[in-house]
């Protein structure tokens, strides 16, 4: 079997290598929804006909719409790669497809939203990716009455009506093989989602990675097309990554023998993907850099969700919280970038990264008296700062009752950083087991 039949790898191959060392990213969920402003739910949640929503497709013009502006923001906050909804269940193209007239070239706005996007991003050094929605509420092809989400499923005069779901995939498959071959290289293919019994070669998905590798060898692709990623061996179409979602799974991911596999949870900023003008509950930067910490504690990456305007604009809010997040990342991103999990248990105070032989310690909570570093007497070369590079004293008064353990001692009352005091350990040779 070849690796790349093999589905979800413990060991990224070289050119895919970049997702697991990136462990940060932006999710751009953007599209017509904007508009009415209350989630990229809206057609389905409120049951709305192609008619109802069709107001949206004709105003549609996001003249703020300046994706160099998204792609420095996400460059301050520390991101990597940014992942962009170029079809979401509405059906609404961003991209200028010839398969379709449902597309942002044919709303006032006139533009190939995609191209820009992906220009952008690249300018500013950062990968791009793209989302594609698996669901279509606008192909008259795609299962409607009956459906489990479709916005027609329980609406009378849909019943009986006939679709020809065939049809509908090879359109699917066209626009993938379109967003594949028009745009360059496109480094995270993000298919969403499978349910019930659409879900594997319902898709058509041994068909459709195959054309997704032949056309990007080294694309990253998620576990949507509703495969088992866990199994010792997963089907072709089991994907790259698993994408938990709104969740931090409590020990990372797992396959069924027990190993680590890669794995990337996206989170909203808000309560809602796309942009929702009353939903004003925000996540704190300092609670969304916790969460990043956690998630490469635990070999995974973060995919951070932003929900653009209906003129373009990535809200204030988020944009504070990406630029707090960023000054942290200034200063700590070397505890982020290409680390992973230390192969420790959990600390009392924090949570443990680590690349290679460099260990590092994030305190979170100074607790009171020194910082036990369990198990790692005599480990330890030396302990320093990462935010300015100073000494950390090793030791303590009474170190001796604890021979097991090595102890950090913050002289201060509080933590430098309450967002996250980060202690770079540079390890004895051989200190500890590969990482795994
Ligand atoms: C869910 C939702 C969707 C969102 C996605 C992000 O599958 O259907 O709206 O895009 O999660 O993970």
């Amino acid at each position: 079997m070849s690796e790349r039949q093999r589905g979800a790898q413990t060991q990224a191959p070289a050119g895919k290598a970049w997702f697991a060392e990136a462990r940060f990213g932006m999710f751009i969920h953007w599209g017509l929804y904007a508009i009415p402003a209350r989630g990229e739910w809206v057609r389905s949640h409120e049951r709305l006909s192609k008619e109802r929503y069709r107001p949206y497709f004709e105003e549609f013009n996001p003249t703020s719409y300046d994706p160099k502006a998204w792609a420095k923001l996400g460059k301050a906050a520390g991101q990597k790669y940014a992942v962009l909804t170029a079809k979401h269940h509405d059906g609404f193209c961003l991209f200028d497809s010839a398969l379709t007239d449902y597309k942002s070239t044919n709303t006032p706005i006139g533009k190939d939203l995609v191209r820009e996007f992906v220009d952008a991003f690249r300018a500013e050094g950062l990968k791009v990716g793209l989302y594609y929605s698996l669901l279509d509420w606008h192909h008259d092809d795609y299962p409607h009455y009956g459906d489990l989400v479709h916005p027609m499923r329980d609406e009378e005069s849909f019943r009986g009506k006939t679709h020809d779901f065939d049809r509908y995939l090879d359109y699917m498959h066209g626009q993938v093989r379109e967003l594949l071959t028009g745009y360059g290289k496109i480094d995270v293919m993000w298919f969403d989602f499978s349910y019930e019994r659409l879900r594997g070669e319902a898709w058509r998905a041994t068909e459709l990675v195959r054309t997704v590798r032949a056309l990007q060898p080294d694309i990253v692709i998620d576990n949507r097309l509703g495969g088992n990623i866990k199994a010792e061996t997963p089907e072709e179409y089991a994907g790259d990554f698993a994408s938990p979602e709104q969740a931090l799974p409590p020990h990372g991911v797992l396959n069924e023998a027990g190993k680590p596999i890669p794995w990337e949870a996206c989170i909203t900023l808000n309560n809602h993907w796309g942009y929702n003008a009353n939903d004003k509950d925000y996540k704190s930067a300092k609670d969304m850099v916790r969460a990043l910490v956690e998630c490469v504690s635990k070999g995974g990456n973060l995919l951070l969700n932003v929900g653009p305007d209906a003129r373009g604009v990535i809200p204030e809010e988020s944009e504070d919280i990406l630029r707090e997040i960023g000054r942290w990342m200034d200063k700590n991103g070397a505890s982020i970038y290409g680390c992973g999990r230390a192969g420790l248990p959990r600390p009392d105070w924090g949570r443990y990264t680590r690349k290679g032989n460099t260990l590092y310690a994030h305190i979170l909570d100074k607790g009171v008296g020194a910082i036990h570093l369990v198990g790692l007497k005599g480990k330890i070369r030396r302990a320093r700062r990462l935010a300015d590079g100073s000494e950390v004293a090793l030791g303590h008064l009474f170190a001796h009752h604890y021979p097991e353990d090595e102890l950090i001692w913050i002289q201060t009352a509080r933590l430098p950083d309450e967002i996250d005091t980060v202690i770079e350990l540079e390890l004895e040779p051989g200190a500890l087991p590969e990482q795994q």
